[in-house]
């Protein structure tokens, strides 16, 4: 196996190659800050202040005393490549272990209906149906949904397009205002009247109280959702 050359060095009389540090010199702090200071030719207080005044050396003292070679970008790839249900489609997708099912839609499937607003579970806006239930996909790793149901709002409306009837109701209600939080809202409410057909207005109203609407809307989208009940309630009844 061959190593990397080692980094040159630009002095007076032109490149030269700087020596790597014996490994027992990474053992402290001081005897980085040692080394470092000899590479640059200052004195070690000299060396300090210049860390201090930039902010920027002391950033990479830890990556260096702790380099090790670095993992192939090929290490658990095949795990990565997984399948997700998304919408009633079996979708191959690759995801990073640390990935979240927001990003994941959005970025690696296209799904841009789902929000991303505050991305740590605070404003709803990345609301999907997973397996029936709500959940902030800003919060949910993807590869924890492996095998779930996951339903974005790009696939609520019925295979030949006519809208869901939330979709319907905030339409007709003017919910939307600027829209952005809409989709969360729309999840929401389907959620809801698939678990609750015929909620009351609280119980619609604690359904939705994760989904923050900047421009103040609640009231359109509770009409919204009550509107879809009675729509879904009198469909169940034809
Ligand atoms: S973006 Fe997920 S809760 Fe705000
Ligand atoms: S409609 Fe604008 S944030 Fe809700």
């Amino acid at each position: 196996m061959t190593e990397r050359n080692p980094p040159e060095h630009i002095g007076p009389e032109g490149p030269s190659v700087i020596p790597p540090p014996p490994r027992r010199e990474f053992g402290e702090f001081g005897d980085v800050v040692e080394w470092l200071a000899g590479r640059s030719g200052m004195s070690r207080r000299g060396f300090i202040k210049g860390v201090i005044a930039s902010g920027v050396a002391v950033s990479g003292v830890p990556y260096l005393a702790n380099a090790s070679p670095r993992p192939s970008l090929q290490s658990g790839a095949a795990e990565r490549l997984i399948r997700l249900n998304v919408n009633g489609q079996t979708r191959r997708v690759d995801v990073l272990p640390n990935e979240t099912l927001a990003m994941t839609l959005r970025y690696k499937l296209g799904l841009t209906g789902t929000k991303l607003g505050c991305d740590r579970a605070e404003c709803g806006a990345c609301t999907v149906l997973i397996d029936g239930e709500t959940h902030y996909s800003c919060s949910t790793l993807t590869h924890r949904v492996r095998g779930r149901e996951i339903t974005t709002v790009e696939g609520v409306e019925s295979p030949s397009g006519e809208l869901h009837p939330v979709q319907q109701a905030f339409i007709d209600e003017l919910a939307p205002q600027c829209g952005f939080c809409t989709p969360g809202q729309v999840m929401a409410a389907v959620g809801l009247l698939a678990a609750n057909p015929n909620p009351t207005r609280e119980e619609a109203r604690q359904a939705l109280a994760g989904n923050v609407c900047r421009c103040g809307a609640y009231d359109h989208y509770l009409n919204g959702v009550m509107r879809a009940a009675r729509e879904v309630s009198n469909g169940a009844d034809r």
